[in-house]
C-alpha cells in the first residue's frame, strides 16, 4: 500500500538526491498518502532524514523551509497506516538507534511483536508504533556484528522475518550503496545512465529512465550508480531480465485535467482501442499472449475469475461473456474469499486472475494457491513488472496506460475489453461460434471506443445532475445481465469517491427486498437493457422502474439511444449509444464514472486520493 523510492547517482550527475525522491514520490502517491519521509547521505557520509505526517505537500513544504543535506544516495516512503496511525513518528523512513542506517518499508511484519519484545529486552527505544522499525533495529545490529556489509546484515534480517514486505536501507557508512529486498510486495529497478533506482512501480522513476528490471520474490537488490546486483535470500546469484516500459512520464502526469481522474475517464476510449490493437484483426482474435497455454485452453472444463473491487466486476463480464461465447461454465468470486475457501481445483480449471496494479495481495495469494492446486492461471493485467503477472502461466496485458487516481475507471472498460478478446478467442479455439458471428462481434468491438467518446461528450449534462444531488445520502443502482455489474460498479465509486452510502443489485432481486429502501425521494440509477436485447429483458426493467416510481423514487435511467419506452418512466435518461448487448457494459459505465466523480468534487472532495484508500492494496 505504500510508495517506495530509492536512488543513487554517480558524481556527475550532482548532489539532487532530495529532488530525485520527491519527483518519485509525488507519483507515488496514490498509493498511500497519510505521511511521507526521505533519508539522504552526503558525500561525507551524513545521514539526514525528514519525515511528516499528512500529504507529501507537508513533506515538500517543510523541506523547502528547511532542506536537509543533499547527496547522491536516498530512499523516500509515502505511506498508508497500518500499525499506528498517521503521525510523524510513525512515518518513514525510520532510523536505527544508532542513527546511521535508515529504513523504509511496505507490507506488514507479522512477526514484529516478538521481535521487538526482545530487542526492547536488551534495551533499545522504540521511536514509533510500526512494525517496521524493528527491521532497522535488526539490520543495524547485524551489520554491526558481520563487519560492514549491508546487503548480507539485510539478508540475514530478511530470513528471520514473516509477513510481506519490501526493504530499503541506506547506511551513512556506504553512501552510494542502496538494498533493497522483498517478499511478497513489490520491488522495481530503473535502469539510469550513470544512476539506478528502485520503486514500488516504474511510476517512481519514470521521468528519467524507461528501462526497467522486477525483482523476482524473495530476492535483494544493490542498486550503485553503475551496477545493479540481485541475489535471492540464501545469497545466490540471480538472473535477472530488463524490460522496456511502454508509456513515458507524460502519461503519468495530469495534462491539464482538474484530477487524474477525469483525465483517466477521458482516456476510456483509447484504454479499448489499445487493448484491442493487434489483437482484433481483420474480423479475427488474435491472443499471441496465450500461444504457450494453447493446448490447455482447449481442454479447460471450469473457468474460475478471481479479482477485486472494480476487477471483480469486470471478471462478471467475463463470465457472461465467456459463457455465451465458449460455453465453459465461469465462476466469478472475489480473491479473498476464494482462497480461504478450499476450492476443488484442477488441472482442467482455468482461473483467470484480474488486476489493474498486478500487486493486489488477495489476488496474488489466490493465484498463488491456483497454481499450487494445479490449475492453470491466465492473468488479466495492466501493469508491467509487476508480481501477479510472473506468478501466472499466461497474460493479457491490457494496455490502459498508467491509472493513478485510486478509483479505477480507465481499467475497468480495458478489463472487460480482454475478458470480450478472451471469450472470442477461446469460441475460436473450441470452435463454438461460426467465423461469421465471431467477425461480427470483433466489428462491434472496434466501433466501442468511439462510442464511449460520444458518451463522453453528455459529460456537462451529468456534472449538473451531480451537483443537484450533492446533498443526497443514498443511490441505488439496478442493472440487469451485464448492466448489473455495472451497477455494483456504479455504488462502489459512489462509495469510495463521495463517502455515499450507495448499493448495486440485480434488478430481479428487486422484489425479494431492496425494493423495502424505496421511500419519496430515493434516486435510483437504473441501467436499461437495449429494447433490441434477445432475452426480452427490457420490458422486465422498464417494470422495475414503474415499480419503483410508483413508491416515490426518482429514476435516472441509462438507456439506449432512442429508446422511447423509458421516456415517460424516468425522472432524467442519460442515452448511449447502440451497441452489441454485451459490449453495452463499456458504455453504461461512462456515466457512473462520471457521476462518481462529479458527486464527489460537488462535495468539495478529493477525487484521485479518497479517505482511508491507497490504489493498489498490496497487504491481506
Ligand atoms: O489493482 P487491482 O485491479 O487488483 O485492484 C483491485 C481493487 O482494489 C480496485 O479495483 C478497487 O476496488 C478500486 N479502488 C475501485 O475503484
Amino acid at each position: 500500500m505504500c510508495g517506495i523510492v530509492g536512488y543513487v547517482g554517480e558524481v556527475g550527475l550532482g548532489e539532487r538526491s532530495v529532488e530525485v525522491l520527491l519527483g518519485g514520490l509525488k507519483r507515488l502517491e496514490y498509493r498511500g498518502y497519510d505521511s511521507a519521509g526521505v533519508a539522504v547521505i552526503d558525500a561525507d557520509g551524513r545521514l539526514d532524514s525528514r519525515k511528516k505526517a499528512g500529504k507529501l505537500k507537508m513533506l515538500i513544504d517543510d523541506l523547502e523551509a528547511t532542506p536537509l543535506v543533499d547527496g547522491r544516495t536516498g530512499i523516500g516512503h509515502t505511506r498508508w497506516a497500518t500499525h499506528g496511525g498517521p503521525t510523524d513518528s510513525n512515518a518513514h523512513p525510520h532510523l536505527a538507534d544508532d542513527g546511521r542506517l535508515a529504513l523504509i518499508h511496505n507490507g506488514i511484519i507479522e512477526n514484529f511483536s516478538e521481535l521487538k519484545a526482545e530487542l526492547v529486552s536488551e534495551g533499545v527505544e522504540f521511536q514509533s508504533e510500526t512494525d517496521s522499525e524493528v527491521a532497522a533495529h535488526l539490520v543495524a545490529r547485524a551489520y554491526r556484528a558481520g563487519g560492514g556489509d549491508l546487503a548480507e546484515a539485510l539478508r540475514m534480517v530478511v530470513n528471520t522475518l514473516h509477513g510481506a514486505f519490501t526493504l530499503l536501507v541506506v547506511h551513512a557508512d556506504q553512501p552510494g550503496l542502496v538494498v533493497g529486498a522483498r517478499r511478497n510486495s513489490p520491488l522495481v529497478v530503473g535502469l539510469g545512465d550513470g544512476e539506478n533506482f528502485m520503486g514500488s512501480d516504474v511510476a517512481a522513476f519514470i521521468a528519467h529512465t524507461r528501462r526497467a528490471m522486477s525483482i523476482g520474490q524473495d530476492q535483494l537488490v544493490s542498486i550503485r550508480p553503475d551496477s545493479v546486483e540481485v541475489v535471492d535470500f540464501e545469497g545466490r546469484p540471480v538472473e535477472t531480465t530488463e524490460f522496456e516500459v511502454d508509456w513515458d512520464a507524460s502519461a503519468a502526469d495530469k495534462g491539464g485535467w482538474s484530477s487524474f481522474m477525469a483525465k483517466e475517464i477521458s482516456e476510456e476510449p483509447e484504454a479499448v482501442a489499445n487493448t484491442l490493437l493487434g489483437r482484433a484483426v481483420d474480423g479475427a482474435v488474435t491472443l499471441t499472449d496465450l500461444d504457450g497455454v494453447r493446448e490447455q485452453l482447449l481442454t479447460v472444463d471450469r473457468v474460475i475469475v478471481i479479482a477485486c473491487g472494480t476487477a471483480a466486476y469486470a471478471g462478471i463480464l467475463g463470465k457472461y461473456a465467456i459463457e455465451q461465447w465458449a460455453r465453459i461454465p465461469v465462476e466469478v468470486e472475489l480473491a479473498h474469499e476464494f482462497r480461504y475457501r478450499d476450492p476443488v481445483l484442477d488441472a482442467r480449471t482455468l482461473v483467470v486472475s484480474i488486476s489493474q496494479s498486478g500487486e493486489t495481495m488477495d489476488t496474488l495469494m489466490a493465484v498463488k494457491y491456483a497454481r499450487e492446486q494445479g490449475a492453470q492461471v491466465l492473468s488479466i493485467c495492466n501493469t508491467q513488472g509487476s508480481t501477479i503477472p510472473r506468478e501466472s502461466d499466461a497474460v493479457i496485458y491490457t494496455h490502459a496506460g498508467p491509472e493513478v487516481a485510486v478509483a479505477s475507471t480507465k481499467a475497468f472498460v480495458a478489463q472487460g475489453t480482454a475478458l470480450f478478446l478472451l471469450g472470442l478467442h477461446l469460441a475460436t479455439l473450441r470452435g463454438t461460434l461460426t467465423a461469421e458471428q465471431i467477425a461480427e462481434q470483433v466489428t462491434d468491438l472496434q466501433a466501442i471506443p468511439e462510442k464511449i467518446t460520444r458518451v463522453l461528450e453528455s459529460s456537462d449534462r451529468i456534472r449538473t445532475l451531480a451537483g443537484w444531488m450533492a446533498d443526497t445520502r443514498s443511490v441505488l443502482f439496478l442493472g440487469r445481465h451485464v448492466g448489473y455489474p455495472i451497477a455494483l460498479e456504479g455504488a462502489l465509486k459512489l462509495k469510495e469517491l463521495a463517502y455515499i452510502h450507495a448499493e448495486g443489485f440485480a434488478a430481479g432481486e428487486l422484489k425479494h427486498g431492496p425494493i423495502a429502501l424505496i421511500e419519496p425521494g430515493q434516486i435510483v440509477f437504473v441501467i436499461v437493457p437495449s429494447p433490441r436485447d434477445p432475452r426480452s429483458l427490457h420490458p422486465k426493467v422498464v417494470s422495475n422502474i414503474q415499480e419503483i416510481r410508483a413508491r416515490g423514487a426518482r429514476v435516472i435511467a441509462i438507456a439506449e439511444e432512442g429508446d422511447a419506452a423509458v421516456l415517460p418512466f424516468a425522472d432524467e435518461v442519460l442515452h448511449i449509444p447502440l451497441a452489441a448487448p454485451l459490449f453495452e457494459s463499456l458504455l453504461a459505465v461512462v456515466p457512473l464514472h462520471i457521476f462518481g466523480m462529479e458527486l464527489a468534487a460537488a462535495k468539495g472532495l478529493d477525487v484521485d486520493q479518497p479517505r482511508n484508500l491507497a490504489k493498489s492494496v498490496t497487504v491481506e
